[in-house]
């Protein structure tokens, strides 16, 4: 299979293209990637010389460069990750959510289905389904699409148009809702590795409110295996919903790392709440377990001692992160390599990536 994975330089892409090299050797992989804020090429250095592999930076926006890669490159199915990924970052500026996650999606339809793509893999989330109550039950697959931020409005509407093309043209769409990741290679502004990189460097702990809302875990190796077995196992046109069983309050999560750093709870700093932030995410996952035989695996205690122990490990990846160097990685590493000839999915690809970083 030649897969097209988007979105493959960030946290959970990447994540998602090491554990198919292992799991399927046979496989090729083309990363589209328009090395945002959140992109960061130093995460696939340990794939550079994969000859399966191939990088192409470049705007799943951009139609003709999406066209020409499905076709040049004989892509088989399309793995969807790409989008811009931080409600915080999307109550600063909702634009650029609408931007990628809406009509980035929109194109990449519209290019796969041109081009027949046979199986299509739209990576979401649970916070689709809105907010819950503390005694409501989990949500089910069924549950309404309520979202409440403009991230999570974002990825909504493109689950919306993903399941109308299955329903209008008859386009084989797969759709998955997963709860919070966690684990290696996660930019530092989400709350588990914002926390641990604060904790190593002796910084307040920012919790947002009372520390109370709640949220469902998933070591990102759980997910990636649950998108597997989606991808190769799933039902045309169904929603499979993801989690960790690992539903936990943040301050819980933080006292956690507290306790795996060796800082003490001073380091806390309750500070103002999140505008509209949803009070509990929980998911039921029984419909991917019964049909796919996928299950959680990692428990939440030892993903966060393995995820501590994986920042303290990789100090350089995060300080390049933290120093703002990583963003000249492509162009110190990669660049020169792309530039190889007019025309061709490459080339282009380096012209449109400038426009949308
Ligand atoms: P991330 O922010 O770490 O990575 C996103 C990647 O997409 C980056 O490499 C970025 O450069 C790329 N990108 C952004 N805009 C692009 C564009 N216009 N064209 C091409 N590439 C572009 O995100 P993540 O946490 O890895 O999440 C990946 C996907 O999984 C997202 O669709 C997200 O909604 C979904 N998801 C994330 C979580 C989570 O907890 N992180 C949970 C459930 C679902
Ligand atoms: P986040 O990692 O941003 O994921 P999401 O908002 O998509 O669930 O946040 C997880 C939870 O942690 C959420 O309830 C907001 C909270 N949070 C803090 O309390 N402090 C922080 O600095 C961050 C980034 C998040």
């Amino acid at each position: 299979m030649n897969l097209l994975v988007t979105g493959g330089a960030g946290f959970i892409g990447a994540n998602f293209v090491y554990s198919q090299r292992q799991q399927h050797p046979q496989d090729r992989i083309v990363i589209l990637d328009a090395l945002t804020y959140a992109g960061n090429l130093s995460t696939l250095d340990a794939l550079s010389t994969d000859p399966a592999v191939r990088f192409v930076r470049g705007d799943i926006c951009d139609a003709a460069l999406v066209a020409a890669l499905l076709r040049d490159e004989h892509i088989d199915a399309i793995v969807h990750f790409a989008a811009e990924s931080h409600v915080d970052r999307s109550i600063l500026g909702p634009m650029d959510f609408v931007r990628t996650n809406v009509v980035g999606t929109a194109t990449l339809l519209e290019a796969a289905r041109a081009a027949k793509i046979a199986r299509f893999l739209h990576v979401s989330t649970d916070e689709v389904y809105g907010s819950l109550e503390p005694n409501d039950p989990a949500f089910s697959e069924t549950h309404p699409i309520q979202p409440r931020s403009p991230y999570s409005a974002s990825k909504a509407a493109s689950d919306h148009l993903v399941l109308s093309y299955f329903h209008t043209y008859g386009f084989p769409v797969l759709l998955t809702r997963c709860s919070n990741n966690y684990g290696p290679y996660q930019f530092p502004e989400k709350l588990i590795p914002l926390m641990v990189l604060n904790a190593f460097a002796n910084q307040p702990l920012p919790v947002y409110g009372d520390g109370m809302n709640v949220r469902d875990w998933i070591h990102v190796s759980d997910h990636c295996a649950g998108l597997d077995a989606v991808l190769r196992r799933g039902r045309i046109g169904e929603v499979y919903n993801l989690g960790g069983m690992a539903e936990r309050p943040n301050l819980d999560i933080v006292r956690a790392i507290l306790a795996l750093t060796g800082r003490d709870e001073s380091l806390i700093r309750y500070v103002t709440d999140r505008p509209g932030h949803d009070r509990r995410y929980a998911i039921d996952c029984s419909k991917a377990m019964n049909e796919l035989g996928w299950t959680p695996r990692v428990s939440l205690e030892q993903g966060l001692r393995d995820t501590v122990r994986w920042y303290r490990e990789n100090e350089a990846w995060w300080q390049r992160i933290r120093s703002g160097e990583y963003r000249t990685w492509f162009e110190r590493n990669y660049a020169a390599r792309l530039d190889t000839g007019s025309g061709s999915p490459a080339a282009t690809a380096k012209h449109s990536g400038a426009s949308c970083a």
